[in-house]
């Protein structure tokens, strides 16, 4: 996501939930709000049938479905307003199916995984919030289900990495209170410090780990290919993937090109930069990878001053890299060529829109220098 400057957002913050809003699934004419408390999930379904003579609240929840379903839209404030004050009609349920529990001793992603699932039934009768009941939903146990396809399983699809299980990795902390806030990002493995992504879907995973996967057998090192590289890889007991391990990039806080470039960057440190970033995209290129979302965002700076392409995992970003490209070499190309105009151009369109206090928006028609 880019960094949202504060002229972009409407409404001052609202007062913090014991409870996290994680998104929105959307369905035909309905959207889910998947919320976290603690280790346990719940889902609250909507759809127009949970409008029972409410035709107000009814144009309400189609207005806020419009803006879901837009793309990249889910950031309104007013679907999140609408979401917390919807989730908070279930607090008393949060508190007593999602205690709080204090974490001591040696924490791994096996204690953070979820162990609870529940549906919230919400509903809307003569324009009244009336009937909210909560039910367990799916498996209870915390169990893998059996793995749906043998194509998923990273034991068989591959050979390159070394596989873990969530025990294998520690996650600091340093409050057992709010360990389920955590986001693991910094983990430790056999005494490894890595950097682990938690995978959108198993069979998300399988193409980034594809294309670590020719990188790896290409041979290139760190100097010759800059680009992230993959460590390995967590699995369930099933073989399915839960998150990718890379190598610890160290870097100054926060490490990315998009915040590098506005410190006074001399011009033969950009050329550099861009050298290197065309240099790894070229090569990536060759092995036949494709970077795929391609923004300064997914560039990291280390800690000698190179840059590093990162964040294979595909998709696109407004104003960056075309939908209709997604995944394809000329997507790259073109994203590159924004990268390229980003680096060099203190005015891109790109930099204003990153600018806090900017307005600017970079439409995708806009003309590129
Ligand atoms: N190998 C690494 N070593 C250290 N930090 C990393 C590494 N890879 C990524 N990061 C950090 O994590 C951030 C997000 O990484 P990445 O772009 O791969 O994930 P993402 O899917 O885009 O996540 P998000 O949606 O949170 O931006 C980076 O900006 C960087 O701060
Ligand atoms: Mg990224």
């Amino acid at each position: 996501m880019p960094p949202r400057s504060p002229s972009r957002s409407r409404s001052p913050s609202p007062p913090p939930r014991p409870y996290e809003i994680r998104g929105f699934e959307i369905g035909g004419d309905s959207f889910d709000i998947n919320i976290r408390v603690n280790n346990v999930r719940f889902d609250i379904p909507l759809s127009p049938d949970h409008f029972v003579q409410s035709p107000k609240a009814l144009v309400l929840f189609n207005k806020i479905f419009g803006l879901v379903k837009r793309d990249d839209d889910d950031d309104d404030p007013d679907v999140w307003d609408y979401a917390r004050e919807i989730a908070d009609h279930f607090l008393p349920d949060f508190h007593r199916l999602a205690p709080k529990k204090v974490h001591t001793g040696k924490l791994t992603l096996a204690d953070l995984r979820a162990t609870g699932y529940f549906e919230c039934e919400y509903k809307v009768v003569k324009e009244r919030p009336t009937i909210t009941t909560v039910q367990p939903w799916g498996r209870q146990d915390g169990e893998d289900d059996p793995c749906a396809d043998k194509e998923w399983d990273l034991r068989t699809y591959q050979s390159t990495f070394p596989l873990f299980s969530l025990e294998d990795v520690e996650v600091p902390y340093t409050d057992g209170e709010s360990v389920h806030d955590i986001i693991p990002q910094k983990v430790f493995v056999n005494g490894k410090t890595c950097f682990y992504k938690s995978c959108y879907s198993p069979w998300d995973a399988l193409e980034e780990v594809t294309k670590y996967c020719k990188i790896a057998q290409s041979g290139l090192s760190m100097s010759d290919l800059r680009t992230s590289r993959l460590s390995g890889i967590v699995t369930y007991r099933d073989g399915l993937a839960r998150g990718l391990l890379y190598d610890w990039i160290e870097t100054k806080d926060p490490g990315t090109l998009t915040w590098a470039i506005e410190h006074d960057v001399p011009r033969s440190q950009k050329n550099k930069w861009m050298l290197q970033i065309r240099d790894a995209v070229r090569k990536l290129h060759n092995l036949g990878v494709v970077w795929g979302d391609v923004k300064a965002d997914n560039v990291l700076i280390d800690m000698d001053k190179n840059a590093v392409v990162i964040d294979l995992e595909g998709g696109t970003t407004r104003g960056w890299v075309d939908r209709e490209l997604l995944g394809t070499i000329e997507g790259d190309q073109q994203g590159l060529k924004r990268l390229v105009d980003f680096i060099l151009n203190d005015d891109s369109p790109l930099r204003l829109r990153n600018r806090v206090g900017s307005d600017c928006e970079y439409e995708s028609e806009e003309e590129e220098s």
